[in-house]
C-alpha cells in the first residue's frame, strides 16, 4: 500500500458560536466560540473538518512522493492515517473516488488556489427568490441604512478643469447597436424563436470562423471574439425551451460543424423546470427561449498554461467575451438577451453530465423573443426599448 497527500490542501481556521448554558448561568452571554480547522481540497466535493492530530500527521506526507513505510508507526498514528484516508485527504494509490479525482486535478494542470475557489463556490439547489424578496420588501431608506451609500460611480483622479476633454464620435450603426444593448427580463412565452434567428445567433457567437492545426497536435479555432492563447475552451450547452424546428431539450453546440448535438429530449414542462433550477429561481428569465451554459473545458487552456495562477481568470474572461458578443448579436436581431452568474453549477453539471474539474459552468446566458409589455425591471437605455418606463 502506497500513500501520499492529495495534490492541493488549504486549511482554514473557522469560528462558530454555540449556546453554552453554563456561561448563561454565570450571567454571561450564553454563547461560546468554537474554533475548528477545515480542509478545502479541490478533488473533494465537500470541505472536511480536521483535528489537530490529523493536521500534525499530514506534515509527514508529501503530495508528490509516495510512502509505503508505515510499519513502524505507533497504533494511534496509524489510526489517524486511516481516518485521513477515509476523509480523502491522504490518497491510497489507485483506490477509490478520492484517488480518481486527485488524478483529475493533477492531470488537468489546475493551479491550487483557483481550483479551491472553483470547487467551493458552486451552488446546488439555491433559489435566489428569497433574497430578492428581502430586497423588495426593504424600502430604499432601510436598504441604504444597512449598506451605506454606494461607492461613487466614477473614480475622479483630477479636478474638472485639469481634464483633457475628448471628442465624441459621430454616431454610426455601431453606436446604435451599442446603445440599444440591454439585459432583457421580459420574454414572450407565446411566440417561438425562429429557427433562422436561433441558428444565426449560435453561429455568430460560438461558431468557428476558421479551424486549423497550427502545428501537429495543436488544433485551434477562430471565433468572433478573442480567447486566451487562442484556445477557446468555452463550450456552449443549450437548454432549448421554445424554438421553431428544435424540440425542447438539452443540446451541445458543435462550433466547426455549426450543428446541434442532441443530448436529451425534454417535454415542455420538464424543460421549464430545468430552466428554473439552473438559473436559481430567477423568475424574470423563466420564459426565455434558449439558455446557453458557458462551460469551460479547463484542460484545453491549462494544457498550455500549466498550474498557472492566471489561467482560471483567463477562462472566466473568455466566457465574458462570449456573453457580450451574444448580447450584441441578439440585439442586432431585435432579440432579448441576458447573462447571469447566479446559477446552480452543480445542477447544471448533473443535467449535462459534466465533471466540475474538467468542464465547469462559469455563467449562463439566454436569448429569445422580447415580450411586448414590460413587467420586470430593465435598464433600457434612452427610453428606446420601453418608452413609457424610466428604467
Ligand atoms: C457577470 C454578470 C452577472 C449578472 N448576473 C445577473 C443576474 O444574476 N440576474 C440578473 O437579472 N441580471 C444579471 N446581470 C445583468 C445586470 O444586472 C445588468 O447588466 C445590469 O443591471 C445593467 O443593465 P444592462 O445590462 O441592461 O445595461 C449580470 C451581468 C453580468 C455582467
Amino acid at each position: 500500500m502506497r500513500i501520499r497527500r492529495c495534490a492541493f490542501l488549504f486549511v482554514e481556521l473557522r469560528e462558530r458560536k454555540v449556546f453554552d448554558l453554563e456561561r448563561l448561568l454565570k450571567g454571561e452571554t450564553g454563547l461560546a466560540n468554537i474554533r475548528e480547522w477545515f480542509a478545502l481540497a479541490p478533488h473533494l466535493e465537500n470541505e472536511v473538518r480536521l483535528s489537530i492530530e490529523e493536521l500534525k500527521i499530514l506534515e509527514g506526507f508529501s503530495p508528490t512522493d509516495w510512502t509505503s513505510h508505515l510499519g513502524s508507526m505507533p497504533a494511534d498514528e496509524l489510526n489517524t492515517v486511516n481516518q485521513l484516508i477515509e476523509k480523502g485527504i491522504l490518497i491510497m494509490e489507485g483506490s477509490g473516488e478520492a484517488s480518481r479525482m486527485d488524478a483529475v486535478v493533477r492531470d488537468t494542470h489546475w493551479c491550487g488556489l483557483p481550483a479551491v475557489m472553483h470547487r467551493f463556490t458552486r451552488w446546488h439547489g439555491v433559489n435566489t427568490n428569497e433574497e430578492e424578496r428581502r430586497f423588495d420588501e426593504e424600502t430604499d431608506q432601510r436598504f441604504l441604512e444597512r449598506l451605506g451609500s454606494a461607492p461613487s460611480v466614477v473614480q475622479e483622479r483630477t479636478s474638472t478643469d485639469s481634464r483633457q476633454k475628448l471628442p465624441r464620435p459621430a454616431p454610426t450603426s455601431l453606436d446604435r447597436l451599442l446603445s440599444s444593448r440591454a439585459t432583457c427580463r421580459n420574454f414572450d412565452n407565446l411566440h417561438a424563436l425562429s429557427y433562422e434567428d436561433f441558428a444565426s445567433t449560435l453561429y455568430r457567437v460560438f461558431g468557428a470562423r476558421a479551424a486549423a492545426e497550427i502545428a501537429p497536435g495543436m488544433p485551434i479555432l477562430k471565433r468572433s471574439c478573442p480567447s486566451a492563447g487562442g484556445l477557446h475552451p468555452t463550450e456552449a450547452y443549450l437548454l432549448v425551451q421554445n424554438v421553431n424546428g428544435v424540440g425542447p431539450g438539452l443540446y451541445h453546440y458543435h462550433p466547426i460543424d455549426h450543428a446541434l448535438e442532441p443530448l436529451r429530449a425534454l417535454d415542455r414542462q420538464v424543460a421549464r423546470e430545468h430552466v428554473e433550477r439552473l438559473i436559481a429561481g430567477q423568475q424574470h428569465f423563466f420564459d426565455v427561449h434558449v439558455l446557453v451554459v458557458l462551460a469551460s473545458r479547463f484542460h484545453r487552456t491549462f494544457w498550455k498554461y500549466r498550474n498557472h495562477a492566471k489561467a482560471y481568470r483567463a477562462v472566466i474572461l473568455d466566457a465574458g467575451h462570449l456573453s457580450q458578443t451574444l448580447y450584441l448579436t441578439a440585439t442586432e436581431l431585435g432579440l432579448g438577451v441576458f447573462v447571469t452568474a447566479a446559477v446552480n453549477e452543480v445542477d447544471i453539471e448533473h443535467a449535462f453530465g459534466l465533471d466540475p474539474l474538467q468542464e465547469g459552468p462559469l455563467a449562463v446566458c439566454g436569448f429569445g423573443v422580447r415580450a411586448e409589455a414590460r413587467q420586470e425591471l430593465e435598464f433600457g437605455p434612452l427610453g428606446a426599448l420601453w418608452p413609457d418606463a424610466k428604467r
